[in-house]
Parts: C-alpha cells; structure tokens; sequence
C-alpha cells in the first residue's frame, strides 16, 4: 500500500492536501483505509474531468438529425420467420450472452438493499433479479442452452448482491453461467474541484455511472471470458425493467441478416415530458439525447403524421456485438455532470449538511459510446410487451405501474 509522505506528495501535486487533515486523529484502521483510497483514485484524471466538465454547459454538437427504425409489426410474416429462425440459431448454438446492469441501491423505491433484490412480484415473492433469472431460465430450456449472465454490482452493493443470489441458490441457474464484476467510482467534487470529505477519514465517492461498464469489463477481463465462452452478441440491460426480452431471435436475427453490430429495442415515446432518453444521429453517427439534456423544441417536433421526430425512446435494451464492444472498450466516454447536495466534512472537522446542490457526481452513459458503430438497428416494440421501468416509489414508473404492467403480461 501506499505510505503516507507517498500519499501527501500525490496530494500536494493536485492541491487536494486537506484530505489528510484530521490523519491523526484517525485509527490505523481508517488511516489504511484512507491511504489505499488516495491509492487507487486517479488524481490526474479526476482534475482532467472537472476542468471539462464543471466549465463546459454542453458539449459541442451542432447536427443532430432523425434516425430510422423497423417497426416490428410492420414486419411481413416472411420476414418474421426468417430473422427468427435466424436469430434462433445463434442462440442455440450458444452465441448469446445477457449482461445486467445493476449498480444502484433502491434508495428511490425506499428500498434498503440493491435494487434488484426489490420484490417487484409480491404474489410469487419473486425480486428483480429472479424475474429477469426466469426469463433466461425459460429460454435455456427452449433453446437447450445455458446463457451467460453477468451482472453490473458496485463496491456499495456487490457483497450484498452476492449473498442475495447464495442465500437464494442462484435461483436455480447454473452457478458457473453468473458472473458478478464491479463498476468503478469516482470521487465527488465541490465547486472549487477539491474533493468532497464524507467524513475524517473517507472521500466522498460515487458509481461512475453505467457507461463505466465498458472500463469494469476491461478491467475484469469480461470480454476474454465471454470470447474463451464464444459468444457473439451480448445484450446489456438494465436491472430495473422487469419485461425486459433479453433472449430475442428476431432481434439478433435482423442484426445478422443486415449486418448491424448494434442494436436497440425501442418504444415510441408517450409524450415529449416521457422521461426517456430518444434515438437521433449526431453528426451522423447514432446516439441518445437524454432527457435532462434535450430542448424543448427538439422534444416537441413533430412530422406531418402528427408523429414525435424524436420519439423512438431508450429503454435500455441494447444488444452488441463482441467486436463492437472491443472498440468501445478503448475509448474514453466523456463524463456528464450532475450538481448535487452532499454533507460533508469541513476543514475544521464538522459535519455540514447541505440542503443545497453544492459538489459535481460524475457519470458516463453507455450510449455515448454508440457513436463508434457506424449504423444502429433500431426495433421498435410494444411497450406493454417491454418495458416496465421501476423507478420511483409512487406516481409515474413506480411500484404500482411496474406491478400491474407485470401482472397484465404474465396474466397474474
Ligand atoms: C435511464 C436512461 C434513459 C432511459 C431510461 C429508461 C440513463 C442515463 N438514462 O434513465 O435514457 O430512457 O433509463 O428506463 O441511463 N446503473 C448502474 N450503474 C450506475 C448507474 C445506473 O448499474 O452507475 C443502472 C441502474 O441500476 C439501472 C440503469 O442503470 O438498472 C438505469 O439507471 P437510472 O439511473 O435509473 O437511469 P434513468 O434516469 O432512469
């Protein structure tokens, strides 16, 4: 580990000395702890996204332009029994692999635990996760295949996701086909770009965000064991959306067939204040202009149909070739920024509690990096069929709708 004068130069060099403040009064617990902190953040890189990002409203895209979109049902019943006949074999030949993305706490479900260990199904006393487990285990056993699934924790959340799936026997799946791997984090930051001190001797960290998807699995050798498995298309989704059709031969088969390396499902957006991300081109590449960023203008355009331009959303089901995610592996994303209230430890050693934004939460969004495909297949969908986002504890997307969305597609 790294020593203290080791650790006082590093800070020093990044003007971020007042983290060892109060080191002396700190046990030799929590001085390991904080030194092996300073260890593993990368001070340059965290300097170098606070000048971006905390200066820069917005990045520097002029040309956003429409993007087209299949319509599943406007597919003839040819060329559905063809994609999916298609798309079948690659399943069964065990080219499919699921990753879910499954960082975040319950906090805005007034949940304790990680989001997926929520019961979303109270009648079966069935969580997120073992929901999302039965749709693979169905399509295991139609397909005679064991589908890797790899599940997004984070270092708040990881042990108590692990122990989740041990206490309930992977419900059933085959232990070796589930791969856990943690996202990073990075160090939250005030106005002045010093980091924010959660107490003496801990700085304030949070999730980089899924887009650090591509990073975590760099760094925990995710794409070898997926190569060492053969697998060619890797759909990653989220861990909130409990329709969520990851097994989809018709999608895979149009991919195929067509030669895309990415994909995404969609849904039409129900009114331009949805809050969903939506599908264009930037400078004529595909991308996702996501809700807290998108104007009202752009919102509300509408075609001669009376159709929203911008209204196939992303409801975080993406598909992925293995070499697509290579080359997304090796790009930085940009950071976006959020500007929120966090306590924190004064220079003088009280707890402040902020009712008011006060520090920078970095996160990358892993449809900044769908620029690198050349071209995306977009399939849009039912919404009834896919998507029931939970997200909050009442009102829209929330427990409720979630539940009942559920219950009205399995027929409970
Ligand atoms: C997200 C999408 C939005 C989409 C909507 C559909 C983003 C930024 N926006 O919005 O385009 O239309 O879902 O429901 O994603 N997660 C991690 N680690 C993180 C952050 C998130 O694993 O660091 C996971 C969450 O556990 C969840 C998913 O990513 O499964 C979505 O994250 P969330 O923050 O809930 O995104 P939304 O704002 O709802």
């Amino acid at each position: 580990m790294i020593s203290f004068n080791k650790a006082q130069e590093v800070l020093i060099k990044y003007n971020q000395q007042h983290v060892l403040n109060f080191y002396n009064e700190l046990s030799d617990n929590e001085k390991e702890k904080l030194l092996e902190q300073i260890e593993n953040i990368n001070f340059e890189e965290v300097n170098n996204i606070y000048k971006e990002v905390a200066h820069v409203a917005s990045d520097s895209v002029t040309d956003i332009t429409p993007i087209g979109r299949i319509d599943k049902q406007e597919l003839s019943d040819e060329e559905l029994d063809r994609y999916i006949k298609h798309g079948e074999e690659s399943i069964k030949n065990g080219r499919l692999a699921f990753v879910t993305m499954a960082g975040g706490q319950g906090t805005r479900l007034g949940h304790s635990g990680p989001k997926g260990t929520f019961v979303l199904d109270i009648q079966n006393n069935k969580s997120l996760f073992e929901i999302l487990c039965d749709t693979l285990k169905i399509a295991n056993n139609k397909y005679e295949v064991s589908i890797p699934w790899y599940i997004m924790t984070s270092r708040e959340n990881n042990d108590e996701t692990v122990k989740f799936f041990e206490d309930n026997n992977y419900f059933g799946y085959n232990k070796e086909d589930i791969i856990f791997f943690k996202q990073g984090e990075l160090p939250m930051i005030f106005t002045d770009g010093k980091v924010v001190m959660e107490d003496k001797g801990i700085i304030r960290q949070a999730a980089d965000g899924h887009g650090g998807i591509f990073r975590a699995m760099m760094k925990n050798n995710i794409l070898q064991d997926m190569k060492n498995r053969n697998i060619k298309w890797i759909f990653i989704g989220g861990v909130d959306n409990c329709l969520l059709k990851m097994v989809d031969p018709l999608f895979i088969g149009i991919c195929e067939e067509k030669g895309y390396t990415l994909g995404s499902k969609t849904i039409p957006k129900r009114s331009p204040d949805e809050k969903v991300g939506v599908f264009c081109k930037k400078n004529g590449k595909p991308a996702v202009v996501e809700y807290t960023e998108i104007t009202e203008e752009m919102a509300n355009l509408r075609d001669a149909k009376g159709e929203l331009v911008y209204g196939e959303a992303h409801i975080l089901c993406n598909m992925f070739s293995l070499d697509i995610l290579e080359k997304m592996e090796k790009v930085p994303l940009k950071y976006h920024s959020a500007f929120k209230s966090t306590n924190y430890i004064d220079n003088y050693g009280k707890l402040c509690v902020s009712e008011k934004p006060n520090s920078y939460k970095f996160e990358a969004l892993i449809f900044d990096a769908f620029g690198l495909a050349d071209d995306v297949l977009l399939l849009r969908t039912k919404r009834e069929d896919e998507f029931a986002p939970l997200k909050n504890k009442e009102g829209q997307d929330s427990i409720e709708t979630a539940r009942q969305l559920y219950y009205d597609y399995i027929g409970g």
